[in-house]
């Protein structure tokens, strides 16, 4: 089945993967190609326009990427972004002004034009957001100006007659207040039938897994994690008992995690292999208490022990729940810093000599989530909070062992309970305890105590690299400081944490 398509040209600007995100918010699919992309490779009965997205070049430099005149004969609406409106100016004969460095930042467009295609029922005023180095000092032939900044004399043209449209802002950033808006009067333009969902997704990477992997089988680490759990349930619907997940149970894990996960895919007939490594988990990391040192065994142990399950397998593919997000991350595109080198099962693939499988490396968090409620992924796995691969040890600081394992995991169990029965768990994106290395004086009955304190942290984020403590109720938090000191043995004080990242991290090591 071919749905209807908008041609997205990529001349490398870090936002064009938000513009692909934008028109699936509106129910469009966007295929992205490269800048060199030519008439024939993007045309086709399915394609109703193009976007020329944004770039770091001058369309004046020698070299500078160009786009396939043919693509403007195609028939379908053109909308140049940024450098893609340069290169329309620069080839249809406008005039571009070279500046010598690049500008970014909030700007304010005026609309000069009532009968704008492209603002058609907007506010003649709108903020947007601005990036970029040469502008267009004079619209080619036959486009009208229908925008200005204070800086910027072409911020939008419209030639109307030929359907071919530019805009000198980024509409894909949120910044821009109207960017949605805009981007459905273009998909008005191309006639693009609204009808995009979850589940076209679904059909579509089902269909890519099926021609990537041939007659071949896949492996992949389980972790009960929103990714590997809509990855590897959208890799079993499309290759069925090809696919076999590895779950590795650390015993670093959240309390019953893979009772947990064993229960939410028992419906779909996955064929998992269990694993509890556990006692070869906790052993090595007995009496260890260097962050580092911490992470390092978990890494080791953790791939030791997938590998040997994935080579019993002799699959030739590894499955990952990838985002994008974590390819910026990981990757250092458009100047993300290199946060998650630790991500997931990084260097695996080279080890075992594998072709990685990633059917969610295009989605953002929230997209993931949807297709995992239409692959019938359980509510409570879908809206699970993030955790870390190194798990409950990074969450005791100083020496692990066993016990205070097994405290952590009952009164992370509590605050957990108590955060869902009162509809915090949701409004929070991540909660957890922590095992403090400290110890302090309490009472219980008639006797005195002298036991562990707990700490525990709720955060909203929005991409978890700043955060804010979630404002929980006094109430909430009363009742499970008491449960927790009642219930757990071993915890005789809890303490709320109330600072934001930065300056402090989420996790605690
Ligand atoms: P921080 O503590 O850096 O956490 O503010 C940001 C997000 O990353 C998670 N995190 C990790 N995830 N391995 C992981 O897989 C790790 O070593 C690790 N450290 C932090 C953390 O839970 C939060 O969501």
């Amino acid at each position: 089945m071919h749905h209807e398509r908008i041609a997205i040209l990529d001349y490398g600007s870090q936002y064009t993967r938000l513009i692909t995100r934008r028109l699936r918010e509106l129910g469009a699919f966007g295929l992205v190609y490269g800048p060199n992309a030519t008439a024939e490779e993007i045309g086709g009965a399915d394609l109703r326009g193009v976007i020329l997205s944004g770039g770091p070049n001058s369309v004046l430099e020698d070299g500078a990427p160009g786009v396939d005149p043919r693509i403007f004969e195609l028939g379908v609406p053109v909308l140049g972004v940024c450098y893609g409106l340069q290169l329309m100016s620069r080839d249809f004969g406008g005039q571009i002004h070279r500046a010598a460095k690049r500008e970014y930042g909030k700007a304010t467009i005026e609309v000069t034009d009532a009968d704008s295609v492209l603002f058609q029922g907007m506010n003649s005023e709108q903020v947007v957001w601005m990036s970029h180095g040469d502008h267009v000092e004079e619209a080619p032939e036959g486009f009208k100006t229908v925008a200005r900044t204070h800086g910027v004399p072409v911020a939008a043209m419209e030639d109307r007659a030929r359907r071919r449209f530019g805009i000198q802002f980024h509409p894909e950033v949120t910044h821009t207040v109207h960017g949605n808006a805009l981007l459905l009067n273009f998909l008005h333009v191309c006639s693009m039938k609204l009808d995009w969902n979850a589940g076209h997704f679904i059909e579509q990477k089902i269909e890519s897994i099926r021609k990537q992997v041939g007659n071949g089988t896949v492996v992949l680490g389980l972790s009960g994690g929103v990714d590997s759990s809509v990855a590897a349930l959208l890799l079993h619907k499309a290759i069925g008992d090809r696919l076999t997940c590895v779950f590795v149970d650390t015993g670093l894990m959240r309390k019953d995690e893979m009772k947990h996960v064993q229960e939410a895919f028992a419906p779909f007939d996955l064929k998992v292999k269990w694993v509890d490594a556990s006692e070869l988990f906790l052993k090595e990391l007995h009496g260890v208490s260097d962050p580092e040192q911490k992470r390092k065994i978990i890494g080791r142990l953790f791939v030791e022990t997938f590998e040997k399950e994935a080579k019993a397998t002799n699959a030739k593919f590894l499955g990952q729940g990838t985002l994008y997000p974590d390819v910026i991350e990981s990757s250092g595109i458009g100047g993300a810093v290199l946060v998650k080198s630790h991500h997931n099962v990084g260097g695996l693939p080279e080890r075992m000599n594998m072709q990685l499988v990633e059917p969610l490396r295009e989605l953002f968090k929230d997209e993931v989530r949807r297709a995992g409620l239409a692959l019938g992924l359980p509510e409570d796995m879908v809206w699970r909070h993030p955790f870390p691969g190194p798990g409950l040890a990074v969450r005791i600081p100083g020496p692990i062992s066993a016990d205070r394992v097994k405290i952590l995991q009952n009164a992370d169990d509590i605050f957990i309970e108590e955060l869902k029965l009162s509809g915090w768990y949701k409004l929070s994106s991540q909660a957890f305890a922590v095992l403090l290395p400290v110890q302090t004086v309490g009472i219980m009955g008639d006797e005195r105590t002298y036991e562990n304190m707990c700490a525990i942290r709720a955060v909203t984020s929005e991409d978890f690299m700043t955060a804010d403590w979630a404002r929980l109720p006094h109430e909430l938090l009363e009742k499970v400081a008491q449960r927790i000191v009642n219930e757990v043995k071993g915890i005789n004080r809890v303490v709320f944490d109330i600072t934001s990242k930065p300056p402090a991290t989420i996790e605690y090591e």
